[in-house]
Formats: structure tokens, sequence, C-alpha cells
């Protein structure tokens, strides 16, 4: 028996500006650029091993066997990244979250930055961070950013080629922290793949495309000049675009939860009163507070005082995805 096997960590992230729709479906290319940073404490750590006498993938996940969609969809990675390889084995993929189950932060963006650049290490494909991230993103868009460390920004681009994760400032280049306000920890009913199939029957899709180039060129510059006040602003109005587009999706999709609400009205009047917290979330009702990291301690303790706030993950901002073990092809 031949076996071939990598371990993956990855982190997760989360978006500034956020990536929301596609140009096509099927290469991931996006509607717009997005800028995200990673998160040090939400991580996934996952291990693929080719093995010659296995008839099937396999892929286990925090301890269950997966079936369905969520095994299928790492099977047509897998196919990605055995075809470049020129390689037919099937793999056994182990995967473990960090991040307790049930808090609704199901990461598609660590969990498969973890599996490509394990996958690849396994197989010996020796690709450049850009390659694995544009690799990633064919899986997960998300994905793409997770792969880069730091504060990281996904070129849309015209083209397959040029639309992948770029580093633009280092894990230490501002020390911001997300304090993530868990509100429900249900599995969210509508996926971030089917809310991108959606966002284009939104009337105000169009809009929120056109006017993103204008925020993350805000974004970025208010991140590389470490401008507290600039970068709240953006990252609340991006954040709001996004879910306006959700909203008005034909289904509509509507996240919030009453406590997402709260958390959100909160941290506006916090920020009046001079605290520097800004809100963001993603397609689910958890809210993510961004700050900076002297503001942690103080927003950590107001926010886990809101009623509907059931739990809370902090976390600062993280490095670039990681291959920790790598075992040449060997027989046994
Ligand atoms: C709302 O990357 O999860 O979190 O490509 O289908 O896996 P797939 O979608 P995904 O979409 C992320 C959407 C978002 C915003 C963001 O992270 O930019």
């Amino acid at each position: 028996m031949q076996t071939r096997r990598a371990t993956g960590v990855s982190c997760s992230n989360i978006a500034l500006v956020k990536y929301w729709g596609n140009r096509d479906h099927v290469l991931r290319l996006p509607s717009n650029s997005s800028l995200s940073m990673n998160l040090a404490a939400l991580t996934t750590t996952t291990t693929v091993e080719f093995r010659s006498d296995l008839a099937a993938d396999v892929l286990t996940i925090n301890g269950t066997v997966a079936q369905g969609s969520a095994r299928e969809r790492v099977i047509t990675h897998l196919d990605r990244i055995r075809a470049l390889a020129a390689l037919n084995a099937r793999a056994s993929v182990t995967s473990h979250n960090n991040f307790p189950a049930g808090t609704g932060l199901a990461s598609s963006a660590s969990a498969f930055a973890a599996l490509t650049v394990a996958a690849c290490a396994a197989v010996g494909l020796s690709l450049s961070t850009d390659e694995l991230s544009r690799l990633a993103r064919r899986a997960s868009g998300s994905a793409c950013r997770s792969v880069p460390g730091g504060f990281v920004l996904w070129d849309a681009c015209d083209e397959d080629d040029c639309s992948f994760g770029r580093t633009i400032a280092p894990p230490d280049y501002w020390d911001l922290r997300d304090v993530i306000a868990i509100v429900e920890s249900a599995h969210k009913a509508t996926g971030s793949t089917e809310g991108h199939v959606l966002a284009d029957t939104s009337p105000l899709q169009a809009a929120r495309v056109a006017s993103t180039p204008a925020r993350l060129e805000r974004c970025k510059a208010a991140l590389l000049a470490r401008d507290w006040p600039g970068l709240a602003a953006v990252v609340e109005q991006d954040a709001l675009a996004m879910h306006a587009v959700m909203m008005t999706s034909q289904p509509p999709l509507l996240y919030w939860r009453p406590a997402t609400l709260a958390v959100m009205q909160a941290v506006r009047a916090w920020r009046a009163d001079g605290l520097a917290v800004a809100f963001t979330m993603d397609a689910g009702p958890n809210v993510h507070c961004i700050c900076p990291a002297d503001s942690a301690p103080q927003v950590e303790n107001l926010v886990r005082a809101i009623p509907g706030v059931v739990r809370i993950l902090a976390s600062g901002v993280g490095g670039g995805s990681l291959v920790l073990a790598e075992t040449p092809a060997h027989p046994e």
C-alpha cells in the first residue's frame, strides 16, 4: 500500500469588505473584490491521506463521518488536486475545528484553505501561496483569503488566474480584535453558496457592486493608516450594504434575530460614547464586533451583558495557512 499524507492548519477570516455574489459561479469569480482579516483563534486542522487501498474518499469532521453535500464538495476539490497531480488514489480526510460546535461558525474558509494546503502537500505539488489561494477559491471563495496571512485583499480580477488573496498587511500591523457575539447556534437555513446565486435577484446588488471599489479603497487606506474612525465607518456601511442585498433578494434572506439588532444598536451607542468598536456580520445572525486590542476587554464585558447573547468568542489577527507535516510517498 502507498500513502501520501500531510496536515494543514488554517485560520478562519472575517471580511471587512464583503464578498457577495459571483460573476462566474463555477469558477467562483466574485462580483466584487473583498478585504478580510484572518482570525487566529478560529482554526481548522486537516489531515489528508491518499491511500492506494481506499475505494472511496472518506471525510471525518470533528469525529463524525460526513455524508451528502459536505462530502461531495470535498470530493470535488480533491478531484481538482488529483487532476493537477495526475493521481488516482482516494483519500481519507480528517478535519477538526477548534471553535466550538453549535456556534453557527462553521467555516468553509478555514476548512477549504486547510484542505487545499494539506492535499497539495500530500501529493507533492509545490504551489506558491498565490496559486494555493487561487485553488482554494474554487472550493470556497472566502477560503482564498485564509491562505495568505494577516489582512488580505482578494482582487476580483477578470480572469481565473489573477483572482486570489494577497496579504496587504501582516498580522502584527494593527492589533485588532474580533469579539464575536453568538446569538444563535443553530445551523443557518441558507448557506453562502446558495446566497451568492440569489444576490443578482436583488435590485440593490448592482448598486452595491458598483460602489464596492470606493469602499474597498477607503477600507484599505484606513487600515494602512491605522485610522480607526475611518475603518469603523466603512466596515459597518459595507456589512449593511450586503445585508440590504440579502434582505431584498428573491426569496429574501433575513439572517438577523432580535439580539443581532440589539448588539448592532449597542455598538453604535458605545461608539458614540467614545468606545472604539464597529460591527459586521456574515451570512448569519452572529455579530462580529471589531475593535482595537485595548478596547477588547470592555467590549467583551458589554457584549456579554446583552440579553440574547449566548456566548462570546474573541480573536486577534491570524497568520497564513501552514503545513504541519509532510510524509513523502513510501511503501508500507
Ligand atoms: C457573507 O466563501 O462562504 O461570509 O464560496 O460559496 O463557500 P462559498 O461562499 P463563502 O461566502 C462568504 C460570504 C460572507 C462574506 C465574506 O466572507 O466576504
